[in-house]
């Protein structure tokens, strides 16, 4: 995923559908090419699929049927040592966060550093720069599960960006948070975009791609419908 030249897939999804046991198709036959560097919104009702879509990039769920490629490889092909590497790729916001309760804000974050052996010193600047921006720098000592969903949410956006990924999973990254709060994450995902990472943005909420020139994809029924903002 070091490649980035602007126009060339980093992803690309073919004829994909996704069926969860008994027979719960959340995906029916969906193909989507996504661009380095792109920045791209799916949205749709709940239980539209757009979780099991995020999920199936980062590994957490494979397709039924159809080829998702990630950086040209299979993934349902990759072996354990690639997926390491490409999992390292990707930073993922999940819709219910997975933060270590009992750590605090500062070792939620650092952690997803951390375990790439970086620099302490570069990691604590990177964390008090992610807190700063997302308004939490007062929360830093604080353990996850003293903080509101709000802030949790925030929290679980910072480590998905610490280590600037190459590709950014976000699953309703603004679903708990007030104007004020929204805006500041999506000033943060800006800035990831202007640096090179691709962006896939799950949301319900339609201020934070509207007038934005970006692509939209919606969800219905388990097929998908583009259009532009
Ligand atoms: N692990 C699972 N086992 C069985 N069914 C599942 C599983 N995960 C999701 N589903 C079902 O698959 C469909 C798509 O779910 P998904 O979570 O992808 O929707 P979503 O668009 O993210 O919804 P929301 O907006 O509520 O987050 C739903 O019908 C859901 O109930
Ligand atoms: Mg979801």
């Amino acid at each position: 995923m070091n490649d980035t030249h602007p126009s060339s897939p980093l992803i690309d999804i073919v004829k994909v559908s996704k069926v969860y046991p008994p027979n719960i198709m959340a995906l029916d036959n969906i193909s989507l090419t996504i661009n380095r560097g792109e920045m791209l919104f799916l949205t749709g009702a709940s239980g539209a699929g757009k979780s099991t879509l995020l999920k199936m990039l980062c590994f957490l769920e494979y397709p039924t049927k159809g080829l998702i490629e990630q950086d040209g490889k299979d993934v349902s092909r990759l072996s354990a040592i690639n997926l390491q590497f490409m999992r390292q790729q990707i930073g993922v916001a999940y819709q219910d966060f997975k933060l270590l309760p009992k750590h605090t804000v500062y070792q939620n974050i650092a952690l997803a550093m951390e375990v790439r052996y970086e620099n302490p010193v570069k990691i604590k600047k990177r964390v008090m720069a992610l807190l700063n921006d997302l308004a939490l720098s007062d929360k830093i000592h604080t353990p996850t599960n003293k903080l509101s969903r709000g802030e949790q949410q925030r929290v679980c956006l910072a480590r998905a960006c610490a280590n600037k990924p190459a590709l950014l999973l976000a699953d309703e990254p603004t679903g708990n948070l007030d104007a004020d709060s929204t805006a500041k994450v999506m000033k943060l995902l800006a800035k990831l975009h202007e640096a090179g990472t691709t962006l896939l943005i799950a949301t319900h909420d339609e201020k934070i791609y509207q007038n934005t020139g970006h692509r939209i994809i919606n969800i219905a029924n388990g097929k998908l419908q583009e259009s532009q903002s």
